[in-house]
C-alpha cells in the first residue's frame, strides 16, 4: 500500500454557486479514472462547502474536501468563525493551516496555527500546515531559519498531518523553485520534521506549492521524495486540475 500522492486544489475566495458546483462535478467525472495512487482534495469557501460535498459524494477516497482554514475552539462567541468540528460534520477531512495569505492579511503566526492545529486534530481532520519564506527572506539567506522556525512553531508534538512549502514568493507569481533547488528545500525540510518530531522514519508528506500549472507539474512532479502539490489558480480550471493530478501518478 503505497501513500497516495496529494493533489490540493486552493480555491482561495473564488466560487459563486453555480460555478462551484460545475467545477466540482467535472473534478470528481475526471477523478474516476485516476489511479489509486493519486488522491485529489477540493478545498472550497466556506460557502460553497456543501454543495461541493454533494457533488463529491460517490467520489470515494480518490477525491476528498478540503477547508481552507479553521478556528481554535469548537464553539462559541466568534462572530464570522468555522470551527474544525463544524467542518468535519460538513464532510470536510482536510484543512488548509497557516497559508501565508492568512499569515500575512490576517496576522496569524505560529502559535495560533499550532492550536488550530490542534483543533483540528481533535475534530479529526487532517492539518495541511503551509510554511514557506518570502522573497526578503530567501534573497538574505535566511529562508532555512525561517522554515525551521515556522516547523518548530506551527506543528503539534504528535503532528501526524501534512506539510505545504509554498515559498511566498512562487504563490501567484509563476515562478517557481528549480527542481535542484526544491529537491534541496525537501532534504532540508525532512530533516527539520525529524528533529521536530524526534523521529526518524517521517511519514508526514511534505507538499509543493505556487505557480504548479500543468506545464510544470511532470517536473516537480518527478522529485521521488515529493509528497504532492497545493495548487491555487490551476485549480479552478477542471482539465488543469486534472491533468496536475495525472503528473502526480
Ligand atoms: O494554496 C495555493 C497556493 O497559494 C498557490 O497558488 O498556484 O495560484 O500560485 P498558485
Amino acid at each position: 500500500n503505497v501513500t497516495p500522492k496529494l493533489v490540493i486544489g486552493n480555491w482561495k475566495m473564488n466560487g459563486l454557486r453555480e460555478a462551484s458546483l460545475q467545477l466540482a462535478t467535472a473534478v470528481a467525472e475526471g477523478a474516476r479514472s485516476l489511479p489509486d495512487d493519486v488522491r485529489m482534495v477540493i478545498c472550497p469557501p466556506f460557502t460553497q462547502l456543501d454543495r461541493v460535498a454533494e457533488a463529491l459524494e460517490g467520489a470515494g477516497a480518490s477525491l476528498m474536501l478540503g477547508a481552507q482554514d479553521c478556528h481554535t475552539a469548537v464553539s462559541g462567541a466568534h462572530t464570522g468563525d468555522i470551527s474544525a468540528e463544524m467542518l468535519a460534520d460538513t464532510g470536510v477531512r482536510y484543512v488548509l493551516l497557516g497559508h501565508s495569505e492568512r499569515r500575512q492579511a490576517h496576522g496569524e503566526n505560529d502559535a495560533l496555527i499550532r492550536q488550530k492545529v490542534q483543533a483540528a486534530e481533535a475534530a479529526g481532520l487532517i492539518p495541511v500546515v503551509c510554511i514557506g519564506e518570502t522573497m526578503a527572506e530567501r534573497q538574505d539567506g535566511r529562508a532555512a531559519t525561517v522554515l525551521a522556525s515556522q516547523i518548530d512553531g506551527s506543528l503539534t508534538d504528535n503532528f501526524n498531518g501534512v506539510l505545504a512549502y509554498e515559498p511566498v514568493w512562487a504563490i501567484g507569481s509563476g515562478v517557481t523553485p528549480s527542481r535542484e533547488e526544491l529537491e534541496r528545500t525537501l532534504l532540508l525540510l525532512r530533516g527539520l520534521l525529524q528533529s521536530r518530531l524526534k523521529m526518524d522514519d517521517i511519514r508526514v508528506p511534505i507538499l509543493y506549492g505556487g505557480s504548479v500549472t500543468p506545464a510544470q507539474a511532470p517536473t516537480i512532479l518527478s522529485i521521488g521524495v515529493l509528497g504532492g502539490v497545493l495548487v491555487g489558480s490551476a485549480s479552478l480550471e477542471a482539465r488543469s486540475f486534472l491533468r496536475i493530478a495525472e503528473a502526480a501518478s
